[in-house]
């Protein structure tokens, strides 16, 4: 019997596996959404069942229950080191001089890449597994970031072909955030009022070195790998057939790497791809060209900081010239109004520019933007256009300043000013543009997570008054979106299999996609965590709510306000009763044979690899620090620990090894 269960979890976590291989890494889905999903609740099940039998490289494993309080460093035992920049193709032919001259005339090769425009991470394998994650850092010392380089989908948690695995394998790559999400992110931030990030590669950065787990699993990070670090059997001779190695051990590449047999052609793909490159979905911002041989890399060598193999062509940064025809007014979901610049249509990066946000009233009488104006816009990381310079010169005769407006575009209502008298708002709760942005921010995927209900259907499904609120998507039946345009029966299905699976988020999903005011992704993280329960939550006073670390005075003030309104708790309860059943996770554990205390590991042990060590502090109720300080109760020593044992003596905190420590863990709380 338990060797079945044994044998179909395997089988399970085989067929995931699989699967997501599939999907994220080759692009190449064999099967649905809801097969996969069947899958994963069965595995689910099984596991929860037979806990016993969970194991460190499970699919189910991906997301850590617990925040960190901070991350530990990592030295990386062969730094990661940064490259020297050229801008034409005059600096990659003298590049192409000195490798050749270095290189005593011999043949050589080259490998051109797309210089991927996210955080370089370094992914550390033993026996097959992923053990730990590292941020590039100063290139020596980095980040640990495990728990969060676990939540990527692309990242195989265990390598493919086991047998065949070098016992350590470092794999170097870079983390990036796909274009998508990014514009989504975004979009979803300003509409919580949280600052949106400048460009993909910040929000990669923000994504990966957040403390909580559970928020990175919702950013949608992507991964390639491109270069190896430290390594105890080299997959091949050349990078080439090194990175074809990668795939065959489910690493993703980025399918557009070519080799090319001089800089003649390394110039003519690097040109190749100064406009194509927009049509990927994530961001580059230059090539990368790298001597193919790892022997002729070594007589080349590096100056300290960059390496004299490899140089990166940067593509030159793009702006363009339009005309203002009209300016528009956006109703958001809290009721903002924002003014959107109508342009006439100019290519820009790749992309044709027909908009351009100009953020807010104030900010479009900084720049005076009027209708009629000629004006320089330019991609703000080069995803949204933005109006940065008016050319006041060529201002038409008699073009007016933009007003004001003192009426809601949509529903016609007198707009109020907000307090600190940036923003001019809606104050209409029934406003039908408010309403669809609300949908739109209630579906989407840091909140609800629900699929197929995208902006288009929702415009649909308001304008038809089939939807006045968010109950009412639970209310939908199949003949009333089979009604709808270009809805065909089975994607019907979908939409109502999407709402159906969101009846069950967590908590803290649920109370980011009522969209209160200030509450965003992590402030919601903090209140499910602090409460437990909804029911907690309505019902906690102003004081409670201000006593949170993490919740300040402004966003006390507003939870307890949305929770005070008739309006909001009748939301609510309507979603109580059309079946939304938000869970709460499981609360951390204040018991445990280490509850209360906090360890600092240094050096290496023997049955742990660093990160199991502090998994195992974590579950044993302790606290797992990455410094010693007089707070610390105890240090864990391993084999050659580093100055933080010094650091310990110093201060006179207690000193373990891994013996006391195992006995440590068995012993009963
Ligand atoms: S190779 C010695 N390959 O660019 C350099 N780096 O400016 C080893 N990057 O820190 C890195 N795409 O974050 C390499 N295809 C690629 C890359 C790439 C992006 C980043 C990486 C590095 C930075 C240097």
């Amino acid at each position: 019997m338990a060797g079945d269960v044994r044998k179909r979890l395997e089988r399970l976590r085989q067929e995931i596996r699989r699967h997501d291989h599939l999907y994220y890494v080759l692009n190449a889905p064999e099967i649905g959404d809801q097969e996969y999903d069947a899958l994963f609740a069965e595995l689910l099940r099984l596991e929860a069942a037979h806990p016993e039998l969970v194991t460190a490289d499970s699919p189910t494993q991906r997301v850590s229950g617990r925040p960190l309080d901070e991350f530990a460093t990592v030295r990386h035992a062969v730094p990661m080191l940064s490259m020297d920049n050229t801008y034409s193709a005059e600096e990659l032919q003298a590049f192409d001089e000195r490798v050749r001259k270095q290189l005593d005339r011999a043949d050589y090769d080259y490998v051109v890449e797309l210089k991927i425009d996210g955080l370089a991470i370094s992914l550390r394998y033993e026996e097959g597994m992923l053990v730990a994650g590292a941020t590039r850092g100063d290139g020596e010392v980095g980040d640990d970031v495990t728990a969060n380089i676990r939540t990527i989908k692309s990242i195989p948690l265990s390598l493919l072909n086991g047998d065949d695995v070098p016992r350590v394998l470092e794999v170097r790559g870079e983390v990036y955030m796909p274009t998508r999400s990014f514009v989504e992110l975004n979009r979803m931030r300003a509409e919580a009022g949280e600052p949106a990030f400048a460009n993909p590669r910040n929000a990669a950065a923000g994504s990966l070195k957040l403390l909580d787990a559970r928020v990175t699993a919702t950013r949608n990070l992507a991964f390639f790998a491109y270069a190896v670090g430290e390594v105890s059997q080299p997959l091949a001779a050349d990078h080439y057939h090194t990175l074809q190695r990668f795939r065959t051990l489910g690493l993703p590449v980025d399918p557009h790497i070519r080799r090319a047999k001089d800089i003649d052609e390394v110039i003519e793909v690097c040109r190749s791809w100064s406009e194509k490159r927009f049509e990927l979905d994530y961001q580059t911002d230059g090539m990368v060209v790298k001597v193919n041989r790892y022997d002729q890399r070594d007589i080349l060598g590096t100056t300290g900081r960059a390496p004299r193999w490899c140089i990166a062509y940067k593509f030159p940064a793009e702006r363009a010239e339009t005309v203002v025809e009209s300016i528009a007014v956006q109703v958001g979901k809290s009721g903002i109004l924002t003014p959107v610049a109508n342009l006439t249509a100019v290519r820009l990066s790749g992309t044709t520019v027909r908009r351009a946000s100009l953020h807010n009233f104030d900010e479009m009488r900084r720049l005076d933007v009027r209708p009629g104006d000629t004006v320089v816009i330019e991609k703000a990381g080069e995803i949204i256009p933005q109006v940065v310079e008016v050319k006041k010169q060529r201002r038409p005769k008699g073009a007016r300043p933009f007003e004001t407006p003192k009426k809601c575009p949509v529903c016609d209502s007198d707009v109020v000013k907000d307090e600190a008298g940036v923003y001019v708002r809606c104050p209409n709760p029934d406003c039908s543009g408010q309403l669809k942005e609300r949908l739109r921010y209630f579906a989407g995927r840091g909140q609800m997570d629900i699929e197929r209900l995208g902006a288009s259907l929702i415009e649909q499904l308001v304008d038809g008054g089939l939807v006045d609120g968010f109950a009412d998507l639970y209310r939908l039946q199949k003949e009333d979106l089979a009604a709808l345009d270009r809805m065909a029966d089975k994607s019907a299905q979908n939409v109502l299999d999407g709402i159906e699976a969101s009846k069950r988020r967590p908590l803290w999903r649920f109370l980011a996609a009522l969209g209160i005011r200030h509450v965003g992704g992590q402030s919601a993280q903090v209140l499910a965590d602090h409460f437990g329960s909804l029911e907690a939550l309505r019902n906690a006073s102003l004081e409670e709510l201000e006593a949170i670390d993490q919740i300040g005075p402004v966003m006390a003030e507003s939870i307890h306000a949305y929770f005070r309104e008739p309006r909001h708790r009748a939301i609510i309860a309507e979603l109580v009763a059309a079946g939304v059943r938000p869970q709460a996770e499981a609360a951390k554990p204040r018991t445990g044979a280490l509850a209360g205390k906090t360890v600092v590991v240094t050096g290496s042990l023997e049955h742990f690899t660093r990160q199991q060590a502090e998994q195992a502090i974590k579950d044993a109720g302790g606290k797992a620090s990455g410094s010693v300080s007089k707070k610390t109760d105890f240090v864990l020593a391993g084999a050659e620990p580093g100055s933080k044992l010094d650091k310990a003596r110093q201060l006179g905190v207690t000193v373990i090894d891994e013996r006391q420590f195992m006995k440590m863990l068995s012993r009963e709380a």
